[in-house]
């Protein structure tokens, strides 16, 4: 797969985590698919400070060498994210709060500078039903810094680690509804006033986590918010893609078929739109999906949402998968190559 995705000038890979190198078949398909990796928990702010006021980078640091061992790219994930803050933080006073999220920004980025090939320096950022004009979250980020909080976070990373491609990682842009289509306008107002301010924000994420039977192959307001982040001067990265199969037929084979042409339509549309510097799963076989968990199908089966079944096979979605980075038209290596 990684040499697929090579092809096109573009990397690929997935969201592990530590245990995952325990097992060798995943860790044999891991070095056989993927150029780039993810830590799923290991550098959040909550995981790194599970012991408040001793942070333990030890497991992120048995990922990085993995990665640099086997010549991975590794893209951070994340800094800044409302859902993995240290749970005793967000009540503290604003200037203690402030003070512990500018540390542990500062921490990490200067402790893997020159390792990584991207951050996402900000996790979703974004919710309009929060109510304000700029549809900002109502996070203790913005509580604390205001918000200018993306601003700052964008400008302290590109100052400890300029070599790394910083990313605004959001969810649900991709979906097909009036609050998605309000969700990309807001992002693209917010991506317009931070270049405004000259907030080094290099590339999009796009988290795509996708329901099958509800993502449309045809797309046009998608196609139309992908054009302007290209014209923005952005790079994209498809940072958690998944399909989840919960409103399929419990049958395993039409399940199979019907979320390899979801990866396949979604896939060639972002492909032929954006300029990509990335394609990563949340997680590369059946048994790693968080969906069991965020989006339980009603009859109890087990998802099949992501490229290779529980005992590591390739499934069509692989299949599928491959075939849309080969087709993309032949592009010269972008700027996100893996670092040396
Ligand atoms: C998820 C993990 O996969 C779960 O295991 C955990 O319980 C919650 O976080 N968007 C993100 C990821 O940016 O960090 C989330 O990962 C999935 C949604």
């Amino acid at each position: 797969m990684s040499s697929a995705a090579a092809e096109s000038g573009l990397l690929f890979g997935t969201a592990l985590c530590i245990s995952d190198l325990l097992s060798q078949p995943r860790t044999r398909a891991i070095l056989r698919d993927c150029s780039i990796v993810t830590p799923e928990y290991e550098l959040k702010w909550d995981a790194v400070y599970r012991n408040p006021g001793c942070p333990d980078y030890s497991a992120a640091d048995d990922l990085a060498s993995f990665a640099s061992n086997n010549n991975l790219a590794i893209h951070g994930h994340t800094l800044w994210w409302h859902e993995a803050v240290p749970p005793a933080l967000p009540t503290s006073p604003e200037n203690q709060f402030q003070e512990a999220a500018l540390n542990h920004l500062r921490e990490t980025v200067t402790r893997y500078s020159g390792q990584l090939h991207s951050w996402d320096v900000v996790n979703e950022p974004l919710e309009s039903a929060d109510g304000r004009a700029d549809g900002l979250r109502e996070t203790c980020f913005l509580a604390a810094f205001g918000p200018d909080y993306i601003e700052i976070a964008f400008r302290q990373a590109s100052l400890l680690d300029p070599g790394a491609v910083l990313v605004l990682n959001e969810m649900g842009l991709e979906y097909d509804s009036p609050a998605a289509e309000r969700k990309r306008r807001q992002m693209l107002a917010l991506l317009e006033r931070e270049k405004t301010k000259g907030t080094p924000i290099a590339c999009l994420g796009i988290q795509s986590h996708l329901t099958a039977l509800e993502q449309p192959r045809r797309h046009p307001e998608f196609r139309a918010f992908l054009r302007e982040v290209r014209a923005l001067g952005l790079s994209v990265m498809i940072t958690e893609m998944d399909v989840s199969d919960h409103l399929c037929p419990r049958n395993r084979s039409m399940r199979d078929t019907i979320v390899a042409d979801t990866y396949r339509a979604y896939l060639d549309l972002v492909l032929e739109e954006a300029k990509v510097l990335a394609v990563s799963t949340w997680g590369l076989s059946d048994d790693r999906t968080w969906l069991n968990s965020f989006r339980p199908r009603s009859d109890g089966a087990r998802q099949r949402s992501l490229l290779l079944d529980r005992a590591i096979r390739k499934k069509p979605a692989w299949h599928a998968v491959r075939g849309a980075l080969l087709n993309k038209d032949k592009q010269e290596p972008g700027p996100g190559k893996a670092p040396q």
